[in-house]
């Protein structure tokens, strides 16, 4: 971890200021196979660390996509993206294309096309990696998406710490400009559209599509209501869409191999289309990101490429996507899952971001809910209570399980927690998905909860009614409990 003050110095001199910038994220694959066919989505990184000058991303099939998708109309276009059924990969999973059509039509005023690009959610890394080394591949897919919903203009809203990629970014930009890719009249196709950069503060409730919104336009991070969604009043209460990074990476090459072929991307894994980049983390022996089928299994990612737990440790448990969402365990059910919305959901857990943290024998259950809900309770926005004060309270709870002061009822003050921050009781996803890892660790790992508990009771003499003596637990109260 690096210190505070190296952290501050770094941002002074424009660099990361945490260790983000100095760690490379390793994409592991089979090179000498990987083509615009079989890994549309990293396949130039097979053939070059990053692909960051135009000329380069130019000979490597570069803008081919945005010249199609400019030869067709705006309508046939958005058709095409929504046949090819690209599901959202910012964790919601829903249809790119069919989310388009609910824009407002034109009406002559200006239309937002915004990625999302905030990617704070612990354990994610996929988009920095798109964004870092493949640029140009994100400004095409928002060109053609932005050509099939009218977009006037876009915006890149990208995590704070992300230095390097905004950097990429805006270079990348200035050469789109130079060369007639951005700006008026787009390549002579009568399409005029221009694309900015927009460094976050570094929250995590920024990521929530309309709390960014609010960002982007310099409110406070609050989510917004909805409806209306930002289709009908998003930026500066105009039509706005509101895509990840990861699904508008696919634009360009469903554009140059159609839908059919997008469909057939599966290989009959899974009745989603495409590829999708997963990853693994902690303690593993090669963490880092791969683009497969959806359908591959949490086994093939965790054991084949990853290559397994480190130094021996076993297997304990399992996040599928990121911080957010519900523990699974080591059996031989949860590991034979494949990653895929549906199969995922219905073990009790979500997709999210598809990047795999792995939890091992010697991690203390009690002891990384903590750390989690710290986490969750810091990014709350605050706009709601049960939200706002329910997180802290777990906090406290968890921290004086953690620190031995457990008290009994404890557990059962968790459950209903997880409860009343449920879908439909908050604002927006935050606090549910804030409690999913909390949920899941009472439900699977309840006994090291209930250890914390018993280890802070004693066993004292009680005399009971005619002077007999009998053993009885009792729990200790300690003065010390801090409250957060
Ligand atoms: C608390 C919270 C944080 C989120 N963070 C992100 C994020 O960092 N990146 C992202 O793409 N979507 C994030 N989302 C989901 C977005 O609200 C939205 O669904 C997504 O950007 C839509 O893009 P997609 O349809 O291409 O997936 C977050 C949602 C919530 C509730
Ligand atoms: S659930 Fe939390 S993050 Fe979402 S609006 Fe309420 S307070 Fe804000």
């Amino acid at each position: 971890m690096m210190s505070i003050t190296r952290q501050i110095n770094n941002r002074k001199i424009g660099k990361s200021p945490s260790q983000l910038g100095e760690q490379s994220i390793p994409i592991y694959g089979d090179k000498a196979t990987a083509t615009s066919e079989t890994k549309p989505l990293t396949w130039r990184l097979a053939h070059h660390e990053a692909v960051l000058d135009l000329a380069t991303y130019q000979s490597l099939k570069g803008f081919e996509g945005l010249k199609i998708a400019l030869s067709k109309s705006a309508k046939e276009v958005g058709t095409m993206i929504k046949d090819a059924n690209v599901r959202g990969r910012g964790g919601a999973g829903f249809n790119a294309g069919l989310k388009w059509t609910f824009m407002t039509p034109p009406d002559g005023g200006p239309r937002y096309l915004i990625c999302n690009a905030d990617e704070m959610e612990p354990g994610t890394f996929k988009d920095r990696l798109l964004m870092e080394r493949l640029p140009f591949q994100l400004i095409e897919g928002m060109i053609i998406s932005g050509y099939a919903i009218g977009a006037t203009a876009g915006y890149i809203f990208i995590r704070g710490e992300y230095i390097e990629a905004a950097k990429r970014l805006n270079n990348a930009l200035d050469e789109c400009r130079a060369n007639g890719l951005l700006g008026d009249n787009i390549l002579g196709s009568g399409y005029s559209f221009d694309l900015h950069v927009h460094t976050g503060a570094g929250r995590y409730i920024c990521g929530e599509e309309t709390a960014l919104i609010n960002s982007l336009e310099g409110r406070r991070a609050n989510p917004r209501t909805k409806p209306p969604f930002p289709q009908i009043s998003g930026a500066w209460g105009r039509p706005t869409v509101v895509n990840n990074v990861e699904s508008l990476n696919n634009m360009s090459a469903i554009m140059l191999h159609g839908v059919e072929w997008y469909h057939g991307l599966s290989e009959g894994k899974s009745q989603n289309p495409g590829t999708k980049i997963m990853g693994c983390s902690g303690y593993v022996n090669e963490p880092g990101l791969w683009e497969v089928p959806f359908g591959t299994t949490a086994r093939e990612i965790i054991f084949d490429y990853a290559k397994g737990m480190k130094d021996g440790r076993k297997l304990k448990a399992w996040l599928p996507g990121g911080a957010s969402t519900d523990f699974l365990t080591a059996s031989d059910e949860h590991l034979d899952l494949p990653m895929d919305f549906e199969p995922i959901m219905k073990a009790g857990s979500r997709l999210g971001t598809c990047l795999i943290m792995v939890v091992d024998e010697t991690q203390d259950m009690v002891a990384l809910s903590l750390n989690l809900q710290k986490f969750f309770a810091r990014e709350s926005c605050g706009w709601c209570t049960p939200c706002r004060d329910g997180l802290p309270w777990g906090v406290k709870t968890l921290t004086a399980l953690d620190a031995g002061q457990g008290q009994q009822g404890d557990i059962e003050v968790l459950q209903q927690l997880t409860k009343d921050l449920w879908l439909g009781k908050t604002f927006c996803a935050h606090a549910p998905g804030a409690v999913e890892p909390l949920q899941s660790a009472l439900k699977y790992f309840r006994n090291e909860f209930d250890a914390k508990v018993d280890a802070n009771s004693a066993v004292v003499e009680t005399f009971a009614p005619g002077g007999v003596p009998s053993a009885t637990t009792v729990t200790t109260y300690s003065p010390k409990k801090q409250s957060v």
